[in-house]
């Protein structure tokens, strides 16, 4: 049978660039994929100049986001970060030489993470213009990106967050789960990482309330 892959996507899948973690990185992120549930991690290295100067990424998606994962972190490194925001999931595909069209979402997820892993920066070091006060939906949609590990969707599709406030730079969720679960404690480090650098958020606090 023919393979529906290009032979890039295939050498790409076969040999990926730029696999790993960046344990000192400027900004990383983590997005999942609605579609099929899989993951994907992005870090980066940042110049004072905003240029990528290093970029690694794990995959725990399909052959066509390994193979997009690598391309993407080749194109990134040594480009300004505002020139890799702009890097989209067509620009990816067409440079390996086309991907079928049932996996433009892998793509898409690494792109995702790339841009996550950018704002995530940008966010750390107070880059962000046009600072809009948080409300309930900018933390819903950061919510998003936290995944639930009993599922591998993320904890707003999965109903896992019970309720949301935002007060005075204090965000509280409630999380439909017993604070004994065995997954309480990862989820809970993962809110956090999510919710934390937004802007104008003080403090994250996470209640369980399983029953
Ligand atoms: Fe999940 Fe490709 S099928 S990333």
């Amino acid at each position: 049978m023919k393979s529906p892959y290009t032979e890039k996507v295939i050498e790409y899948f076969k040999n990926p660039k730029n696999v790993g973690v960046i344990e000192d990185a400027d900004g990383k992120a983590q997005e999942g994929s609605p579609a099929c549930g899989d993951m994907v991690k992005v870090y980066i290295k940042v110049d004072e100049e905003q240029v990528i100067e290093d970029i690694k990424f794990e995959s725990y998606g399909c052959a066509s986001n390994i193979a997009t994962g690598s391309i993407i972190t080749e194109m990134a490194k040594g480009m300004p970060i505002d020139d890799a925001k702009k890097i989209t999931w067509q620009d990816a595909a067409d440079e390996l030489g086309g991907l079928p069209p049932v996996k433009a979402h892998c793509s898409v997820l690494a792109i995702d993470g790339l841009r996550a892993a950018i704002s995530d920066y940008e966010e750390r070091h107070g880059l962000i213009e046009d600072k809009e006060p948080t409300t309930v939906e900018v933390v819903e949609d950061r919510l998003k990106r936290v995944m639930n590990p009993m599922t591998g969707l993320d904890v707003i599709k999965t109903d896992l967050i019970h309720d949301i406030s935002v007060e005075e730079g204090v965000v509280t969720i409630y999380v439909d789960l017993d604070e004994e679960h065995q997954f309480a404690n990862a989820i809970k480090e993962d809110i956090k990482e999510k919710v934390e650098p937004i802007w104008d958020v003080k403090k994250v606090e996470v209640h369980f309330e399983g029953d």
